[in-house]
């Protein structure tokens, strides 16, 4: 983790905050140019006009720009009944569940976008995760797309906040089904005017948190 003396980080519940008598939001940089690390983007979003969606874009932008294989996909492209243990006894599992398990069990490392519903993640994602977590093929040990694997995530929100305690609930997830989570985040408050026209962040103080979001998200993933 970079790190100098003038700049001191503090995670408070993980959330990345830097405490300086300086009033700059800098951080040691490393060269990260020649990873080639496999990521996916999405967002925990069902909308099609999601801001979180548009933070898992321009995450992507960013990783692509320091040398990562990125890839966005949507949960759109993966529609789920509501998790019934019922339905899986009898019919088994959707396609959509595998098709996502097979995509998120190839990556090297994920990135997901979710909004704050109430001060949780999304039921949205939430499902889809439950559905992908069920799935285990011939040979496999349990939650066979989840152990291991590295994830970075962020939110977006209209309010002040970012939908910074959802993502306090998301980390704890995402712990509990073997993910290693990096210990950046961004929660991206007054999202509703952060993104400028091209989908970049207008704020350089939000821009360099995503910054150092994916720049831990790429240096786990490559050494996991
Ligand atoms: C059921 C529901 C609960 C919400 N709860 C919160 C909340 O706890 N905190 C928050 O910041 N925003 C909350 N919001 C507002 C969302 O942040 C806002 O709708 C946002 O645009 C959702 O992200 P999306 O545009 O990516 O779908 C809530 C919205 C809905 C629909």
């Amino acid at each position: 983790m970079g790190h100098d003396r003038e700049l001191e980080r503090v995670d408070l519940y993980g959330c990345g905050f830097y405490i300086s008598t300086q009033t700059t939001f800098t951080r040691q940089t490393r060269d990260t140019s020649s990873i080639m690390a496999n990521l996916i983007f999405f967002s925990g979003s069902n909308s099609s006009h999601s801001i979180n969606a548009k933070l898992a874009q321009q995450a992507a932008r960013v990783a692509k720009e320091k040398g990562a294989n990125v890839k966005v996909i949507s949960l759109a492209d993966y529609p789920l009944p509501l998790y019934d243990p019922d339905q899986q006894e009898h019919d088994g599992f959707p396609k959509a569940a595998y098709d996502l398990k097979k995509v998120l069990q190839d990556a090297d490392g994920v990135f997901i976008a979710s909004p704050e519903y109430n001060g949780s993640f999304t039921p949205v994602l939430k499902n889809a995760i439950d559905w992908v977590s069920r799935i285990r093929e011939e040979g496999e040990p349990m939650l066979p797309a989840f152990t291991g694997k590295v994830y970075a995530i962020g939110a977006a929100s209209p309010g002040a906040m970012g939908g910074m305690r959802g993502l306090v609930m998301l980390r704890m997830l995402l712990g509990n089904i073997g993910i290693n989570v990096v210990p950046s985040q961004i929660a991206l408050g007054g999202a509703n005017d952060a993104f400028n026209d091209d989908g970049s962040l207008a704020n350089d103080m939000h821009a360099t948190f995503l910054n150092n979001t994916i720049d831990d998200l790429i240096r786990f993933a490559k050494a996991g």
